[in-house]
């Protein structure tokens, strides 16, 4: 129930309209007890920072930050996680007694999934990162802390795929000409696809021919709409191992509003309330 004593939780993005994160959140609030409101916010960029003098002056407890904020909300805020900083962009903050802490949970949620999905063990394996955005940065981060062999950023624009492992600064990772995609996925063990190729509504889009796709792979995609993408039905016909999009979402979600309240999510009860809404 609504009342004078209520946390609010801010979702910044433009557009935001779309987002099933105040479903997933409320919903797990209410399941909890917990006196929480959690409200999507349309901010211009122009606003942003507006805004973020609002989330001080009105003490919201903590806020998520998306496209095209994620970036941008740095400088605004008092202070910022390590891994925040090499993967140069937050997508939560916490409000902490009044100075604002913005966090990533994007790589690590990514992470939770992938392990509890696939039950993959991450010891040398060679892996593929098609793309080189904000997803592909944080993945990149979280995976290079594994004791995985090599990581293989292949991007249509190279310069930014170099820029990533500048930034990221990992000697487990390094880039690929995107001409040589076949080779390198011959010999990859994950394939993680973070562009946004195949996302609705082109979901005919993709990056790999399926005959490139090899029964030993894992495939993994970080897109949830839709669920499984026509990358990842190619590779499940191929008989690969498979690993669906929504997974990371709910898990950075969960990841997240555990930094808020301080009270564990319930991952499996977010995919479910979010996978309703869905059909
Ligand atoms: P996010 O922050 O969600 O990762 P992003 O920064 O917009 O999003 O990154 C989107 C990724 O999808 C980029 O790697 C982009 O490639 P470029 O850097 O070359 O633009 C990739 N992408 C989008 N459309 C693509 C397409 N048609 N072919 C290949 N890559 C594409």
């Amino acid at each position: 129930m609504v009342n004078a004593n209520t946390e609010l939780i801010g979702l910044f993005g433009h557009p935001v309209s779309h987002s099933k994160s105040p479903l997933m959140h409320n919903a797990m609030f209410h399941e909890l007890g917990l006196n929480y409101l959690y409200l999507a916010f349309d901010v211009q960029p122009e606003n942003l920072q507006a805004a973020i003098a609002g989330v001080r002056a009105l003490g919201f407890r903590g806020l998520n930050i998306t496209i095209p904020h994620k970036e941008a909300i740095i400088p605004f805020l008092d202070e910022i996680s390590p891994e925040a900083k090499l993967i140069g962009a937050v997508n939560t903050v916490v409000n902490s007694n009044g100075k604002l802490i913005g966090y990533n949970t994007d790589g690590e949620g990514y992470l939770a999934s992938l392990l509890e999905e696939t039950g993959v063990q991450l010891q040398d394996k060679k892996i593929i990162i098609l793309g080189a955005g904000g997803a592909a940065r944080a993945i990149s981060y979280a995976l290079a802390k594994q004791q995985v062999k090599k990581i293989t950023i292949i991007n249509r624009d190279e310069t930014r795929a170099e820029e990533l492992v500048l930034s990221i600064n990992n000697s487990k990772i390094d880039v690929a000409n995107f001409t040589q995609l076949e080779s390198c996925l011959h010999e990859a063990e994950l394939i993680i696809n973070t562009t946004s190729v195949g996302m609705s509504p082109n979901i005919t889009g993709t990056l790999v021919k399926n005959e490139w796709i090899n029964p030993q792979q894992i495939v993994s995609d970080i897109i949830y709409n839709p669920l499984r993408t026509k990358l990842l039905n190619d590779a499940d016909a191929q008989g690969a191992t498979i690993h669906e999009g929504l997974g990371m979402f709910i898990n950075q979600g969960a990841i997240a509003f555990e930094k808020w309240t301080e009270i564990k999510a319930d991952s499996s009860f977010m995919r479910q309330v979010v996978l309703d809404s869905l059909i």
